[in-house]
């Protein structure tokens, strides 16, 4: 069996729509399975850029069934901007699938998301302000209507009737701002059915079934990162779903008996966009350096990327809870030009000198935590053609074996640019 899911073992931006793009030649259904428009994946082929938020990045290959699963949150009107520039590029749209089960990001919550940011001064979260951890509280709180809803007049009614009063009251006393009559919420309702139809794909309990029945190979697609995830990473500074491993069983309708591979897309450093810990976290002239040959600037917000050194500590962690079997390292090109890369291999507490080989989780020690790095010698070279490990230089190759060595798992798929073709392709998991 060869089900593959792959995961961003960092916070997010990892490279993971270059991958999932990658192994999608070789699969025959692509499911992206949690997170909604917050996501910004890249996808480049000779040359083109491809911009993902919804999509799952599989999409640009004929013949393959992309999935949106029920884990997913999704903004109609991201979800129509998105198609309609994807279908006026030429990219065939008729294996697109969305599960009816996806929960519906409403106009409110992208109001609340952007409120509460403007006011939680130096409490905010760093959010992409697109309503996803609204949408998220609604579904938990069972205050979230499902996609499957809007084609069901009488549903449809009784939902609102169950949301709006109490979704009024919230808005109007809490955040102080425009409420939503049932005439106006129904309307909408009809203009997002209108959007959605060519995509829902009530037949998905058959679908995969049969895939499952006959073999065939199934590519997961996260979204985010594994210390973005609700329960592992590092609460409240992470979004509102789950992308570690397990989160493909949930958000895709198939269990976790059905998947043999997770593979954690890690960067050869870090990144991190938005508020909260980040230990490795470089504010000096080498982490502008990473940010600008790295092209570090969000691919949603645009917000410039924070940056540091890879983290052996948190990808351990990631290998964790994230189940991962195999890493998958990118932009290992971006350190062409340095003398020296570190790597943390143990956090050490300024106050007392106690070492951390394991992850702390609670992220208020943070603070008093300060990286104990390794110090491996650059290759500077451009490395950036390279197609086979044997090509690479020396000291790139002990570079990548250290990290291997702590971080427990192998290194199967290298990253040397953006481009599909600029990849050391150890083994495919998928064949
Ligand atoms: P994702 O959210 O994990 O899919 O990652 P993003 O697409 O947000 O960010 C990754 C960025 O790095 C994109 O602009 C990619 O085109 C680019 N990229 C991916 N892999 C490599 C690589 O190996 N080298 C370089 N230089 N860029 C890469
Ligand atoms: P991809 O899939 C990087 C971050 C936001 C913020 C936190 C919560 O491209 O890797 P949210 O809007 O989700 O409530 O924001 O999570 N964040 C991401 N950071 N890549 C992403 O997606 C992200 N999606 C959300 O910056 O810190
Ligand atoms: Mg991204």
């Amino acid at each position: 069996m060869k089900n593959t899911v792959v995961v961003g073992a960092q916070w997010g931006d990892e490279g993971k729509a270059k991958i999932t793009d990658l192994l999608a030649e070789y699969a025959d259904l692509i499911i992206r399975y949690q997170g909604g428009c917050n996501a910004g994946h890249t996808v480049v082929v000779n040359n083109e850029k491809y911009k993902f938020h919804l999509v799952p990045s599989g999409v640009l290959y004929k013949n393959k069934f992309c999935f949106i699963g029920a884990g997913t949150v999704i903004h109609p009107e991201t979800f129509l901007e998105e198609t309609s520039e994807l279908i006026s590029r030429g990219v065939d749209l008729s294996l697109l699938k969305i599960s009816p089960l996806a929960t519906v990001t409403l106009p409110y919550h992208i109001d609340i998301d952007g409120i509460s940011e403007d006011n939680s001064g130096k409490n905010k979260i760093g959010t992409t302000k697109k309503g996803i951890g609204p949408t998220y509280s609604d579904k938990i709180g069972r205050y979230g209507l499902k996609i499957q809803d809007l084609y069901d007049e009488e549903l449809l009614n009784s939902r609102l009737d169950a949301i709006l009063p109490l979704k009024n009251k919230i808005l109007e006393k809490v955040y102080n701002t425009k409420t939503y009559t049932k005439e106006e919420m129904l309307k909408k309702c009809r203009e997002y059915a209108k959007i959605f139809e060519p995509y829902v794909y009530n037949e998905w309990v058959e679908k995969l079934s049969n895939a499952l029945k006959d073999d065939k190979k199934i590519l997961f697609e996260g979204a985010q990162g594994i210390m973005l995830d609700i329960d592992y990473g590092t609460y409240p500074f992470v979004t509102s779903s789950n992308p570690i491993g397990g989160g493909a069983a949930t958000g895709s309708g198939i269990g976790p008996t059905h998947i043999d591979n997770v593979i954690g897309v890690t960067k050869a450093y870090v990144t991190r966009v938005g508020e909260g810990p980040f230990i490795t976290e470089l504010t000096d002239v080498t982490g502008e350096k990473i940010r600008n040959i790295g092209g570090e600037f969000g691919t949603t917000t645009g917000r410039p990327r924070r940056c540091g050194w890879f983290d052996a500590v948190l990808s351990r962690y990631c290998t964790l809870v994230g189940g991962l079997t195999q890493m998958a390292i990118t932009k290992l090109d971006v350190f062409n030009d340095f003398d020296e890369i570190k790597v943390c291999n143990a956090y050490k507490d300024r106050r007392n000198g106690k070492i951390y080989k394991d992850y702390p989780t609670n992220i208020n020690m943070h603070k008093y935590l300060e990286p104990v790095y390794e110090t491996f010698k650059g290759w500077k070279e451009d490395i950036s053609n390279v197609k086979s490990l044997d090509e690479l230089p020396e000291n790139a190759k002990i570079y990548l074996n250290n990290l291997e060595k702590l971080v427990g798992i192998p290194i199967k798929i290298i990253s040397v640019g953006p481009d599909r073709e600029q990849t050391i392709m150890i083994e495919n998991p998928l064949i």
